[in-house]
Protein backbone atom coordinates (compact mmCIF):
# COMPACT_ATOMS: atom_id res chain seq x y z
CA UNK A 1 0.00 0.00 0.00
CA UNK A 2 0.94 3.79 -0.85
CA UNK A 3 0.23 6.54 1.32
CA UNK A 4 0.18 10.37 -0.28
CA UNK A 5 -0.11 12.37 2.60
CA UNK A 6 -2.62 15.66 1.72
CA UNK A 7 -1.07 18.68 2.86
CA UNK A 8 -4.45 20.68 2.84
CA UNK A 9 -5.89 22.53 5.64
CA UNK A 10 -7.63 19.49 7.39
CA UNK A 11 -4.86 17.85 6.32
CA UNK A 12 -5.70 13.67 5.15
CA UNK A 13 -3.92 10.55 3.67
CA UNK A 14 -4.77 8.92 0.58
CA UNK A 15 -4.09 4.93 0.53
CA UNK A 16 -3.61 3.21 -2.82
CA UNK A 17 -3.46 -0.31 -2.87
CA UNK A 18 -4.54 -4.05 -3.96
CA UNK A 19 -7.22 -5.23 -1.62
CA UNK A 20 -8.12 -2.15 0.30
CA UNK A 21 -12.07 -2.49 0.12
CA UNK A 22 -12.10 -4.93 2.23
CA UNK A 23 -10.20 -3.61 4.80
CA UNK A 24 -12.07 -0.53 4.50
CA UNK A 25 -13.87 -0.74 8.21
CA UNK A 26 -10.35 -0.89 9.94
CA UNK A 27 -8.66 1.53 7.86
CA UNK A 28 -11.88 4.41 8.38
CA UNK A 29 -12.04 3.80 11.96
CA UNK A 30 -7.99 4.64 12.39
CA UNK A 31 -8.39 7.73 10.70
CA UNK A 32 -12.06 8.76 11.75
CA UNK A 33 -14.01 8.64 14.85
CA UNK A 34 -17.34 7.84 13.49
CA UNK A 35 -19.50 5.10 14.09
CA UNK A 36 -22.09 5.38 11.70
CA UNK A 37 -21.89 5.89 8.24
CA UNK A 38 -23.64 6.39 5.21
CA UNK A 39 -22.43 4.70 1.96
CA UNK A 40 -23.22 6.53 -1.06
CA UNK A 41 -22.88 4.92 -4.31
CA UNK A 42 -24.03 4.60 -7.76
CA UNK A 43 -26.45 1.97 -9.33
CA UNK A 44 -23.23 0.77 -11.60
CA UNK A 45 -21.03 0.23 -8.71
CA UNK A 46 -23.36 -0.64 -6.13
CA UNK A 47 -24.13 -4.46 -7.43
CA UNK A 48 -20.45 -4.71 -7.65
CA UNK A 49 -18.70 -3.60 -4.52
CA UNK A 50 -21.60 -2.41 -1.76
CA UNK A 51 -22.28 -5.39 0.05
CA UNK A 52 -17.83 -6.17 0.71
CA UNK A 53 -17.48 -2.45 2.31
CA UNK A 54 -20.73 -2.75 4.16
CA UNK A 55 -19.59 -6.26 5.26
CA UNK A 56 -15.93 -4.37 6.09
CA UNK A 57 -17.67 -1.82 8.19
CA UNK A 58 -20.04 -4.29 10.37
CA UNK A 59 -16.95 -6.03 11.06
CA UNK A 60 -15.11 -2.83 12.39
CA UNK A 61 -18.27 -2.58 14.06
CA UNK A 62 -19.39 0.74 12.40
CA UNK A 63 -22.98 1.26 11.85
CA UNK A 64 -23.80 1.54 8.14
CA UNK A 65 -26.88 2.37 5.73
CA UNK A 66 -26.27 3.01 1.78
CA UNK A 67 -28.28 5.44 0.01
CA UNK A 68 -27.85 4.46 -3.98
CA UNK A 69 -28.17 7.12 -7.10
CA UNK A 70 -28.74 6.24 -10.34
CA UNK A 71 -25.78 6.12 -11.80
CA UNK A 72 -24.36 9.14 -14.71
CA UNK A 73 -23.71 12.35 -15.08
CA UNK A 74 -27.93 13.48 -14.85
CA UNK A 75 -27.65 12.71 -10.98
CA UNK A 76 -24.98 15.80 -10.38
CA UNK A 77 -27.99 18.06 -9.69
CA UNK A 78 -29.97 20.07 -7.06
CA UNK A 79 -32.73 17.58 -6.54
CA UNK A 80 -30.68 14.01 -6.54
CA UNK A 81 -28.46 16.46 -4.06
CA UNK A 82 -32.09 17.69 -2.04
CA UNK A 83 -33.22 13.87 -2.07
CA UNK A 84 -29.97 12.90 -0.77
CA UNK A 85 -29.97 15.25 2.63
CA UNK A 86 -33.71 14.73 3.37
CA UNK A 87 -32.79 10.61 3.53
CA UNK A 88 -29.57 11.55 5.70
CA UNK A 89 -32.25 13.32 8.06
CA UNK A 90 -34.72 10.77 7.84
CA UNK A 91 -32.04 8.44 8.57
CA UNK A 92 -31.44 10.69 11.77
CA UNK A 93 -27.24 10.91 10.58
CA UNK A 94 -25.62 13.25 13.19
CA UNK A 95 -22.76 15.76 13.09
CA UNK A 96 -20.39 12.89 14.31
CA UNK A 97 -21.28 10.56 11.79
CA UNK A 98 -19.73 10.44 8.51
CA UNK A 99 -20.40 9.66 4.36
CA UNK A 100 -18.69 7.78 2.37
CA UNK A 101 -18.60 8.29 -1.43
CA UNK A 102 -17.90 4.82 -3.25
CA UNK A 103 -18.12 5.14 -7.05
CA UNK A 104 -16.67 7.52 -9.57
CA UNK A 105 -16.62 11.11 -9.70
CA UNK A 106 -20.35 11.84 -9.70
CA UNK A 107 -20.89 10.00 -6.57
CA UNK A 108 -18.07 11.72 -5.10
CA UNK A 109 -18.73 15.26 -5.94
CA UNK A 110 -22.48 15.15 -4.98
CA UNK A 111 -21.63 13.23 -1.70
CA UNK A 112 -19.13 15.77 -0.91
CA UNK A 113 -20.99 18.19 -1.52
CA UNK A 114 -23.57 16.65 1.07
CA UNK A 115 -21.02 15.84 3.70
CA UNK A 116 -20.29 19.78 3.31
CA UNK A 117 -24.16 20.97 3.88
CA UNK A 118 -25.69 18.40 5.98
CA UNK A 119 -25.57 19.76 9.48
CA UNK A 120 -23.48 22.67 8.55
CA UNK A 121 -20.82 19.74 7.52
CA UNK A 122 -20.11 16.59 8.43
CA UNK A 123 -16.91 14.39 8.06
CA UNK A 124 -16.84 11.90 4.49
CA UNK A 125 -14.51 9.21 3.37
CA UNK A 126 -13.53 8.85 -0.79
CA UNK A 127 -13.37 5.60 -1.75
CA UNK A 128 -12.67 6.05 -5.79
CA UNK A 129 -13.48 3.16 -8.31
CA UNK A 130 -12.80 4.34 -11.49
CA UNK A 131 -9.37 5.40 -12.51
CA UNK A 132 -10.47 9.52 -13.03
CA UNK A 133 -12.05 9.53 -9.54
CA UNK A 134 -8.79 7.79 -8.11
CA UNK A 135 -6.20 10.39 -9.65
CA UNK A 136 -8.46 13.41 -9.75
CA UNK A 137 -12.07 14.47 -8.29
CA UNK A 138 -11.44 12.00 -5.06
CA UNK A 139 -8.36 14.39 -3.78
CA UNK A 140 -8.39 18.33 -3.41
CA UNK A 141 -11.84 18.73 -2.30
CA UNK A 142 -13.65 20.16 -4.80
CA UNK A 143 -17.44 19.10 -4.52
CA UNK A 144 -20.10 20.32 -6.83
CA UNK A 145 -23.41 19.31 -8.75
CA UNK A 146 -24.38 20.82 -12.53
CA UNK A 147 -26.47 24.02 -13.36
CA UNK A 148 -28.43 24.12 -16.39
CA UNK A 149 -25.84 26.96 -17.07
CA UNK A 150 -22.87 24.78 -16.99
CA UNK A 151 -20.62 21.96 -15.40
CA UNK A 152 -19.57 22.34 -11.37
CA UNK A 153 -21.49 25.69 -11.06
CA UNK A 154 -22.59 25.07 -7.51
CA UNK A 155 -20.44 23.72 -4.95
CA UNK A 156 -18.14 23.87 -1.82
CA UNK A 157 -14.55 23.10 -0.87
CA UNK A 158 -14.96 20.41 1.30
CA UNK A 159 -11.83 17.83 2.07
CA UNK A 160 -12.10 14.60 2.82
CA UNK A 161 -11.04 12.49 5.95
CA UNK A 162 -10.09 10.00 3.92
CA UNK A 163 -9.55 8.56 0.68
CA UNK A 164 -9.04 4.81 -0.19
CA UNK A 165 -8.36 3.77 -3.79
CA UNK A 166 -8.26 -0.05 -3.95
CA UNK A 167 -6.58 -0.69 -7.30
CA UNK A 168 -7.81 -3.94 -7.77
CA UNK A 169 -12.07 -2.11 -8.22
CA UNK A 170 -10.03 -0.50 -11.41
CA UNK A 171 -9.79 -4.13 -13.14
CA UNK A 172 -12.89 -4.60 -14.58
CA UNK A 173 -13.41 -1.04 -15.68
CA UNK A 174 -14.68 -0.94 -19.45
CA UNK A 175 -12.29 0.65 -21.78
CA UNK A 176 -13.84 3.98 -22.47
CA UNK A 177 -14.08 4.60 -18.54
CA UNK A 178 -10.47 3.51 -18.20
CA UNK A 179 -9.42 6.02 -20.78
CA UNK A 180 -11.34 8.80 -18.74
CA UNK A 181 -8.71 8.20 -16.11
CA UNK A 182 -6.03 7.97 -18.49
CA UNK A 183 -6.77 11.17 -19.77
CA UNK A 184 -6.71 12.93 -16.24
CA UNK A 185 -3.46 11.11 -15.42
CA UNK A 186 -1.79 11.91 -18.63
CA UNK A 187 -2.82 15.89 -17.80
CA UNK A 188 -0.26 15.92 -14.59
CA UNK A 189 2.35 14.99 -17.07
CA UNK A 190 1.96 17.44 -19.58
CA UNK A 191 1.56 20.13 -16.58
CA UNK A 192 5.06 19.03 -14.85
CA UNK A 193 6.38 16.33 -15.40
CA UNK A 194 7.84 14.42 -19.40
CA UNK A 195 8.75 11.46 -17.74
CA UNK A 196 5.16 11.13 -15.80
CA UNK A 197 3.80 11.79 -19.79
CA UNK A 198 5.72 9.53 -21.32
CA UNK A 199 5.38 6.89 -18.72
CA UNK A 200 1.45 6.62 -18.91
CA UNK A 201 1.25 7.21 -22.94
CA UNK A 202 3.21 3.89 -22.84
CA UNK A 203 0.67 2.34 -20.43
CA UNK A 204 2.31 2.69 -16.62
CA UNK A 205 -1.13 2.72 -15.66
CA UNK A 206 -2.24 -0.89 -16.88
CA UNK A 207 1.52 -2.24 -15.74
CA UNK A 208 1.81 -0.44 -12.48
CA UNK A 209 -1.80 1.48 -11.20
CA UNK A 210 -0.57 2.07 -7.72
CA UNK A 211 2.78 3.90 -8.59
CA UNK A 212 1.26 5.90 -11.44
CA UNK A 213 -1.60 7.02 -9.55
CA UNK A 214 0.22 7.80 -6.04
CA UNK A 215 2.57 10.05 -8.90
CA UNK A 216 -0.76 11.72 -9.87
CA UNK A 217 -2.39 12.35 -6.98
CA UNK A 218 1.09 13.34 -4.98
CA UNK A 219 2.01 16.07 -7.74
CA UNK A 220 -1.57 17.20 -7.16
CA UNK A 221 -1.52 17.29 -3.31
CA UNK A 222 1.23 19.39 -3.82
CA UNK A 223 -0.86 21.86 -6.39
CA UNK A 224 -3.67 21.56 -2.96
CA UNK A 225 -1.49 22.22 -0.68
CA UNK A 226 -0.09 25.54 -1.59
CA UNK A 227 -3.43 26.38 -2.92
CA UNK A 228 -6.13 25.27 -1.63
CA UNK A 229 -9.10 27.50 -3.00
CA UNK A 230 -8.33 27.05 -6.47
CA UNK A 231 -6.95 31.18 -6.95
CA UNK A 232 -3.42 30.07 -7.79
CA UNK A 233 -1.29 27.63 -8.55
CA UNK A 234 -3.99 24.77 -8.25
CA UNK A 235 -5.62 26.52 -11.70
CA UNK A 236 -2.71 24.27 -13.68
CA UNK A 237 -4.79 21.09 -12.79
CA UNK A 238 -7.42 22.97 -15.17
CA UNK A 239 -5.20 21.88 -18.31
CA UNK A 240 -7.23 20.80 -20.78
CA UNK A 241 -10.80 21.22 -18.41
CA UNK A 242 -11.94 24.95 -19.85
CA UNK A 243 -12.02 23.92 -23.42
CA UNK A 244 -13.35 20.30 -21.99
CA UNK A 245 -15.79 21.88 -20.01
CA UNK A 246 -16.94 23.71 -23.16
CA UNK A 247 -17.24 20.72 -25.40
CA UNK A 248 -18.68 18.41 -22.78
CA UNK A 249 -21.27 21.31 -22.33
CA UNK A 250 -22.44 21.51 -25.81
CA UNK A 251 -22.65 17.42 -25.79
CA UNK A 252 -25.21 17.74 -22.75
CA UNK A 253 -22.93 15.47 -21.10
CA UNK A 254 -22.93 12.52 -23.15
CA UNK A 255 -19.66 12.72 -23.98
CA UNK A 256 -17.60 11.63 -21.22
CA UNK A 257 -15.72 13.68 -18.73
CA UNK A 258 -12.29 12.13 -19.67
CA UNK A 259 -12.63 12.42 -23.63
CA UNK A 260 -13.32 16.07 -23.34
CA UNK A 261 -10.65 16.41 -20.99
CA UNK A 262 -8.64 14.71 -24.23
CA UNK A 263 -10.31 16.88 -26.87
CA UNK A 264 -9.21 19.78 -24.49
CA UNK A 265 -5.54 19.03 -24.14
CA UNK A 266 -4.89 18.73 -27.77
CA UNK A 267 -6.63 22.07 -28.38
CA UNK A 268 -4.41 23.51 -25.71
CA UNK A 269 -1.01 22.27 -27.45
CA UNK A 270 -2.75 23.84 -30.39
CA UNK A 271 -3.50 27.22 -28.41
CA UNK A 272 -0.13 27.07 -26.58
CA UNK A 273 1.44 26.93 -30.46
CA UNK A 274 -0.61 30.29 -31.16
CA UNK A 275 0.43 31.95 -27.83
CA UNK A 276 3.84 30.76 -27.69
CA UNK A 277 6.48 31.08 -30.56
CA UNK A 278 8.58 28.59 -28.94
CA UNK A 279 5.82 26.28 -28.22
CA UNK A 280 5.15 22.57 -30.15
CA UNK A 281 4.38 20.17 -28.63
CA UNK A 282 1.41 19.48 -30.44
CA UNK A 283 2.14 15.70 -32.22
CA UNK A 284 3.89 15.20 -28.43
CA UNK A 285 0.22 15.71 -27.45
CA UNK A 286 -1.50 13.84 -30.15
CA UNK A 287 0.54 11.18 -30.35
CA UNK A 288 -0.22 10.21 -26.60
CA UNK A 289 -3.83 10.56 -26.98
CA UNK A 290 -3.83 8.04 -29.83
CA UNK A 291 -2.09 5.66 -27.88
CA UNK A 292 -4.25 5.99 -24.82
CA UNK A 293 -7.22 5.57 -27.44
CA UNK A 294 -8.29 8.97 -26.66
CA UNK A 295 -10.02 11.36 -28.65
CA UNK A 296 -8.61 14.95 -29.79
CA UNK A 297 -11.11 16.57 -32.22
CA UNK A 298 -13.62 18.75 -31.29
CA UNK A 299 -17.57 17.10 -32.98
CA UNK A 300 -18.72 20.86 -32.85
CA UNK A 301 -17.63 23.88 -34.87
CA UNK A 302 -16.08 26.79 -33.04
CA UNK A 303 -19.59 29.23 -33.04
CA UNK A 304 -21.39 26.89 -30.91
CA UNK A 305 -18.13 26.01 -28.29
CA UNK A 306 -17.39 29.63 -27.78
CA UNK A 307 -20.11 31.28 -25.68
CA UNK A 308 -19.31 27.85 -23.01
CA UNK A 309 -16.20 29.75 -21.98
CA UNK A 310 -18.30 32.37 -20.06
CA UNK A 311 -20.30 30.13 -18.31
CA UNK A 312 -16.41 28.78 -17.22
CA UNK A 313 -16.88 28.47 -13.36
CA UNK A 314 -12.63 29.89 -13.74
CA UNK A 315 -13.87 33.05 -15.16
CA UNK A 316 -13.11 35.73 -12.88
CA UNK A 317 -15.33 39.01 -14.04
CA UNK A 318 -14.36 39.57 -17.69
CA UNK A 319 -11.28 37.36 -17.40
CA UNK A 320 -10.31 33.86 -17.98
CA UNK A 321 -6.55 31.81 -16.85
CA UNK A 322 -5.87 28.91 -19.70
CA UNK A 323 -3.55 26.30 -19.18
CA UNK A 324 -1.14 26.07 -22.09
CA UNK A 325 1.34 23.28 -22.37
CA UNK A 326 4.50 25.07 -23.63
CA UNK A 327 6.85 21.61 -23.74
CA UNK A 328 5.69 18.66 -22.65
CA UNK A 329 6.05 18.81 -18.54
CA UNK A 330 6.37 22.72 -18.61
CA UNK A 331 2.39 24.53 -18.72
CA UNK A 332 1.69 28.38 -18.20
CA UNK A 333 -1.31 29.77 -16.94
CA UNK A 334 -2.27 32.38 -19.39
CA UNK A 335 -5.48 35.26 -18.37
CA UNK A 336 -7.03 36.87 -21.28
CA UNK A 337 -10.28 38.94 -21.41
CA UNK A 338 -12.60 36.51 -22.83
CA UNK A 339 -13.10 37.47 -25.87
CA UNK A 340 -9.02 37.10 -26.30
CA UNK A 341 -9.80 33.78 -24.86
CA UNK A 342 -13.00 32.43 -27.32
CA UNK A 343 -10.62 33.95 -29.90
CA UNK A 344 -7.50 31.69 -29.08
CA UNK A 345 -9.83 29.03 -28.54
CA UNK A 346 -12.03 29.21 -31.95
CA UNK A 347 -7.95 29.75 -33.55
CA UNK A 348 -7.08 26.83 -32.35
CA UNK A 349 -9.52 24.38 -32.58
CA UNK A 350 -9.12 24.75 -36.45
CA UNK A 351 -5.16 24.66 -36.46
N1 LIG B 1 -9.84 18.82 -10.92
C1 LIG B 1 -9.02 19.93 -10.71
C2 LIG B 1 -8.87 20.30 -9.27
O1 LIG B 1 -9.20 19.52 -8.40
O2 LIG B 1 -8.42 21.37 -9.00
Amino acid sequence: MITCPIAASTPYDVLIGAGLLSRAGELIKEALPARRVVVVTDSHVAPLYLEELLYSLREADIVCDSCTIPAGEASKNWRQLGELLESLAQSGLSRSDALIALGGGVVGDLTGLAASLYQRGIPYVQIPTTLLAAVDSSVGGKTAVDLEAGKNQAGTFWQPALVLCDTDTLRSLPVTVWADGAAESLKYGAIASHELFDNIAKGGLKTAPDKHIAACISMKGQFVAEDEKDTGARQYLNLGHTFGHAIEAQSHFTLRHGQAVAIGMAIAARAAHLAYPDSNCIREMDAALDALGLPRTAPYPADQLRPWLTADEKRRGDRITLVLPRQIGRSELLTLSLTEAKDLFARALNL
